[in-house]
């Protein structure tokens, strides 16, 4: 790291400042409060921020001002950074606003802490500075602040120890010590509990093989009861098919019975039948014989022939007998005619007597012409009479003959009709043939049937016979079947029995396998337990019996080492500081001084100004070299500030600064002195004024 320059605001007695810094050894001159020192402040504060108790906001912002920053320009691994921090003035109190770093030209805003972070990781500080108050790598390597100097050896030798042990990180093996006996407190309570884990190992060991020899009874009387279920199983089956058959043989024989039943109904109706046959055929028998009687008791004789020449000679009779009738109405009408006319003339002839005038001509009638009319009128009547005298005597004839025709009609007709009744007995009796006819052929199919019906019921006898052979097979079925019945229920009884007694011996056996497996997998724990404990009695061991031994060891040699360059560091100082003849100096195992003047030690207290001065700065530029030395990664190698180092130092003594800063070879070095004789050894002199309360630069 190299210090570039640096920009005061209201910082202390400045007001607004820029001071840049060359490379090589610099001397920043001036009088005393001129504003030297505060300038090295602002240059820890603008890296590491206010530090409670070491550098407060309130002694760096200038008096009056309400805010204050300082910007540092330096150079660390080839980079250029600026960092910016802000005071504020709040009431009382000042304290620090965020600020910026800028790392080759990239600006980052930021608060202090994250500042001071990234400021840590740039110097290469071990980044857990970051919670310590004081950064004491810079203060033993870069800068001790003027009145710390001295402060570092008179403080109590078990802090300095502290802090030297604290930055050449030897305190990480205590503090791995005490770790290792936090980890061994742990291990010792692990190591309880899983003792008391192991404690009864043997114990489960043997309740595991009671268990196991318990679960092969198990498993053995289960396979027992398995095969009693089994064969009790197929027995239960073999029963259950028996029953199935008997029940089959069962609903047989109830189909035969029913079967049986048929045929008996079916036989009696045939009985029946034949019976009502053959009461009709003795009917028919009766009847038979009735019309046989009946039909000879009728005398056939052949009529037709007379039956139609009777009926030819009635149909000429009746004829006749018509025509004569005739005959006899004509004349009786003749007669009548006659009368008629006799009378109508005899009126004609009264009434001519008595007419005098004739009713048509109006001309009166002669005697002449009535006597001519009388005439010709009794001419016609003498001439009907002579009619109907004959017609009288034709009517006496007529009537005999009619008697006569009317006698034969008479006579033929009874003839016709005693022929006719002959022919309606022939019919009645060939109707009563006939009917016989049919009744005995009504009796042959009787008969028939009869065969018929006699044979069918031969045959059902048949069937019957042969059914009740087949049900006789079937005796003592029912009983049979209710024994098998009970059988069944007895081997249902006896599976259920043995079922039971497998699903006992099934709940047993899973309990006894959970068991099993709960104390397996106790027992793998136990033993894994066990195992665990050794591992842990062997960590156990090795971090007790040689890793903590081995840390104090490495401790050991570490401090030594850093003791032993120490200490010859200190002593090339010393040598180069203070006259080794008078005085010689090196180093206890608490890092404390140990001065030797004239043979004797000597307490530092007792020491002149100038002599304490020399240990001081011998004891912090040994502490400067070795830190950095010993510490790869710090970049802070090429910077060392001494604020004052020369205090109380005599002229001669001045001289030796020279050889000092020689022997430093540091990049850049910042010397802070009011001794103008420092000028001389310096390249580069930075002047500090201050007037009216303000400092300025030149
Ligand atoms: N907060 C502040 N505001 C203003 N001035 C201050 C403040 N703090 C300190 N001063 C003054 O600033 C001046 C410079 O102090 P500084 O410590 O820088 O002096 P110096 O040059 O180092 O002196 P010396 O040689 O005695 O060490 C002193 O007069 C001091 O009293
Ligand atoms: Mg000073």
């Amino acid at each position: 790291m190299i210090i570039k320059g640096v920009k005061l605001q209201n910082i202390r007695s400045y007001i607004d400042e820029s001071i840049e810094f060359p490379e090589g050894s610099t001397l920043l001159a001036g009088e005393i409060g001129s504003g030297k020192s505060s300038i090295l402040l602002a240059i820890e504060f603008a890296l590491f921020g206010i530090t409670r108790g070491v550098v407060s906001g309130a002694s760096l912002l200038r008096t009056g001002k309400k805010q204050g920053s300082v910007e540092l320009h330096f150079r660390i691994q080839n980079k250029d950074v600026v960092i910016k921090r802000f005071l504020k003035r709040q009431e009382e109190d000042v304290r620090q606003d965020s600020g910026y770093i800028i790392v080759d030209g990239l600006k980052k805003e930021a608060t202090p802490v994250e500042l001071k972070s990234m400021v840590l990781e740039l110097l290469g500080y071990p980044p857990q500075l970051l919670t310590k108050s004081k950064s004491l790598i810079y203060r033993y390597t870069v800068y001790t602040p003027q009145e710390e100097m001295k402060q570092i050896l008179l403080e109590k030798s078990e802090y300095r120890v502290d802090t030297l042990r604290k930055v050449f990180q030897i305190d990480k093996y205590r503090r791995i010590r005490e770790n290792t006996q936090i980890v061994l407190r742990a291990i010792k309570q692990q190591q309880n509990l899983v003792e008391g884990i192991v404690q009864d190992l043997k114990e489960k060991q043997e309740q595991l093989k009671q268990i196991k020899d318990g679960l092969k009874q198990a498993e053995q009387s289960l396979e027992q009861s398995e095969i009693k279920l089994k064969k009790a199983q197929t027995e239960l089956r073999n029963k259950q098919e028996q029953i199935k058959k008997n029940e089959r043989q069962i609903k047989e024989l109830n189909q035969l019975k029913s079967n049986l039943e048929v045929e008996e109904t079916k036989l009696r109706n045939k009985v029946s039948l034949i019976q009502r046959d053959g009461k009709e055929i003795n009917q028919l028998e009766k009847e038979t014989n009735d019309l046989l009687e009946k039909s000879e008791e009728i005398k056939v004789v052949e009529t037709a022939k007379d039956e139609k020449r009777i009926q030819t000679e009635l149909e000429k009779a009746q004829q006749e007998h018509e025509e004569v009738l005739k005959k006899q109405a004509e004349l009786e009408k003749d007669i009548k005619q006659q009368e008629f006319i006799i009378k109508q003339e005899k009126k004609v002839v009264d009434d001519i007597s008595s007419l005098k005038k004739c009713p048509v001509c109006r001309q009166d009638v002669t005697e002449e012409h009535v006597e001519h009319i009388k005439k010709s009128q009794e001419n016609k009547i003498k001439a009907a009479e002579k009619l109907i005298q004959k017609s009288q005597f034709d009517l006496e004839y007529v009537k005999e003959v009619l008697t006569k025709t009317k006698e034969d009609v008479q006579r033929l007709r009874e003839q016709h009709k005693k022929l006719i009744e002959l022919r309606i007995m022939a019919k009645e009796k060939q109707n009563l043939q006939n009917l016989m006819h049919e009744k005995q052929k009504r009796m042959k199919s009787l008969e028939e049937e009869i065969k018929k019906l006699k044979q069918e019921v031969g045959s059902i006898n048949t069937a019957k016979v042969e059914i009740h052979k087949r049900v006789e097979g079937y005796k003592n079925l029912e009983e049979e079947y209710e024994k098998l019945k009970e059988e069944l229920e007895g081997l249902f009884v006896k599976e259920k029995e043995i079922a039971v007694v497998v699903t006992k011996i099934k709940t047993e056996l899973f309990s006894k396998q959970e068991n099993l497996k709960a104390v397996e997998e106790e027992v793998h724990k136990k033993l894994e337990a066990k195992k665990r404990l050794q591992k842990l009695k062997q960590i156990q061991n090795w971090l007790q019996e040689l890793f903590i031994n081995l840390m104090t060891v490495i401790e050991h040699h570490v401090m030594m080492r850093v003791y032993n360059e120490f200490n010859e560091i200190l002593q090339q100082f010393f040598e180069v500081l203070v006259e080794t003849e008078v005085m010689t100096i090196r180093i206890d195992e608490e890092f404390s001084p140990v001065i030797e003047q004239n043979g004797y030690e000597v307490d530092y207290e007792y020491l002149s100004g100038g002599e304490k001065t020399s240990i001081a700065l011998a004891y912090r530029l040994a502490l400067n070299k070795v830190i950095n030395d010993l510490i790869e990664n710090i970049k802070t190698k090429d910077l060392i500030i001494l604020d004052e180092p020369t205090d109380g130092f005599s002229t001669q003594q001045l001289d030796k600064i020279r050889d000092v800063l020689d022997a430093l070879n540091t990049k850049q070095t910042i010397i802070v002195s009011h001794e103008s004789k420092i000028e001389s050894f310096v390249e580069n002199v930075i002047r500090v004024n201050k007037h009216e309360h303000t400092s300025t630069v030149t």
